[in-house]
């Protein structure tokens, strides 16, 4: 052996527990020293300063939610970014990329500093922000993606809350030229939702989807792919909803990353009836079939990542007249007890649950050392029991708006204990500590 754990000396050993590693789920100890996993094996004999015994738990990485709206600076009545982080890592969530769509949005350099600056010493989790893509920043994108806390550009293509829109072929292109990272896209053909503002039935969100069809969605990403093959740009599409792009987006795997997220994956347009406006979300809730369609993307790995797109609004503002009513639901606190539940059912197993929770934003953004249960990585873990009972309720959510899509439903699979850099900073149920949370690095 070359490096002997009798001769270290760690600050925490996570000892006993089934570890979803790099190399399969195994039982093994992780000896952290400092903020960072320093062995993996057994430690039984090893010195620590502290033993956290994890008999009959599994540890997995920390989950990096790719997009959450945590709505500070502007619409902190909703969120802010303390909320939204204690929403997280009682979720297990140890890393959140946070959305431009705040007021002001985040299209300068000056808008990402201060969030920056909001979220040290406020913040949970680790975090980094995407910064919007515009007509008027076209030109400054290739500097703004590399600057510290940019988790890269991120274009809405399809109008949604808040302001931020380039619909056009000529602003997607400038935005794709300038820019070396991976831009994110929320892909919904503007004109084609415009055209059909009055489908829309006054008081009934199951209307929702049919006009902002599955049409609106694939006529976008086809138009998008084309963009990102002529620049030779890569490309994330968000929160995939339709077969169609299930289809078409499999064979373009050269420069396309997919996002899923738990409640595409969980609610169909049959829904809409016991849920109304709780649920209406754009990209809309779908038929069944787009669900099973999204299912699929995940079974046979054609899914990347999974993003929560916790968007929060009041029950207040939910319960305004559709289309009154705003768009989006919150996600970050339920995203790992959700999928966990689906593990337990057999819908997917716990090593791909990780490969979309972790293991795939660190690979198709290049975060660094975030994202494995490996030596050399920062020690974020969400530490799990598989076989805890729990039913999700509006009181136990830490979003302000204190409530959930998924209130009174019985889940079996749930975060135990959060670790960030080697510190525990939720321990069942509770947030513990000072906010550590620190931007989030990229290779
Ligand atoms: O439903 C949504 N809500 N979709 C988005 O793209 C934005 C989000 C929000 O910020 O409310």
């Amino acid at each position: 052996m070359v490096f002997s754990p009798d001769d270290m000396r760690f600050d925490k050993i996570f000892s006993n527990g089934t570890v979803v590693t790099p190399a399969g789920v195994m039982r093994c100890d992780v000896g952290v020293v400092g903020e960072t996993i320093a062995y993996l094996g057994d430690l039984n004999k090893a010195a620590a300063e502290e033993i956290i015994d994890c008999t009959d738990l599994h540890i997995l990485p920390g989950v990096i939610d790719s997009q959450v709206h945590f709505r500070e600076p502007g619409a902190e009545h909703k969120e802010n970014l303390v909320s939204g982080s204690r929403a997280a890592v009682l979720g297990g969530v140890t890393s959140v990329f946070e959305m431009p769509n705040t007021n002001p949005p985040t299209v300068s350099a000056e808008a990402l500093q201060d969030k920056v600056a909001r979220a040290v010493n406020r913040m949970h989790c680790d975090f980094a922000f995407w910064v919007g893509g515009t007509h008027e920043n076209a030109a400054n994108v290739g500097e703004l993606e590399r600057l510290p806390g940019a988790a890269g550009i991120k274009i809405f293509m399809g109008s949604s809350t808040g302001d931020l829109l380039v619909a056009d072929d000529a602003g997607v292109r400038a935005i794709l030229q300038n820019t070396k990272r991976r831009v994110a896209v929320h892909s919904e053909e503007e004109s084609r939702l415009n055209e059909r503002k009055d489908l829309r039935i006054a008081g009934d969100a199951s209307s929702h989807p049919i006009w902002r069809d599955e049409t609106a969605a694939i006529l976008c990403t086809e138009r998008l792919v084309k963009i990102a093959h002529e620049t030779n740009s890569p490309i994330h599409v968000l929160h995939v909803s339709t077969k169609q792009e299930i289809a078409f987006l499999q064979l373009h795997k050269d420069l396309v990353t997919l996002e899923a997220t738990p409640h595409h994956l969980t609610f169909s347009s049959d829904d809409y009836a016991k849920y109304g406006n709780l649920i209406q979300m754009n990209p809309p809730i779908r038929a069944p079939e787009h669900r099973e369609a999204v299912w699929w993307g995940v079974e046979q790995g054609l899914i990347d990542v999974l993003g929560s797109d916790h968007a929060p609004h009041t029950l207040e503002e939910k319960a305004k007249p559709y289309p009154a009513s705003p768009s989006g639901m919150p996600g970050v606190q339920t995203t790992l007890p959700i999928m966990l539940n689906y593990v337990n059912m057999g819908k997917l197993t716990l090593e791909r649950l990780v490969d979309l929770t972790s293991h795939g934003p660190n690979r198709i953004f290049g975060i660094s050392r975030k994202g494995r249960i490996a030596v050399g990585y920062d020690a974020d873990l969400a530490i799990v029991d598989l076989n805890r009972e729990e039913i999700i309720t509006n009181a136990s959510s830490a979003s302000k708006v204190a409530w959930t899509p998924y209130d009174k439903i019985k889940i079996k699979g749930w975060p135990i204990a959060t670790v960030l850099r080697g510190k525990i900073v939720m321990w069942q149920g509770k947030v513990i500590g000072e906010a550590i949370g620190r931007v989030v690095k990229f290779i």
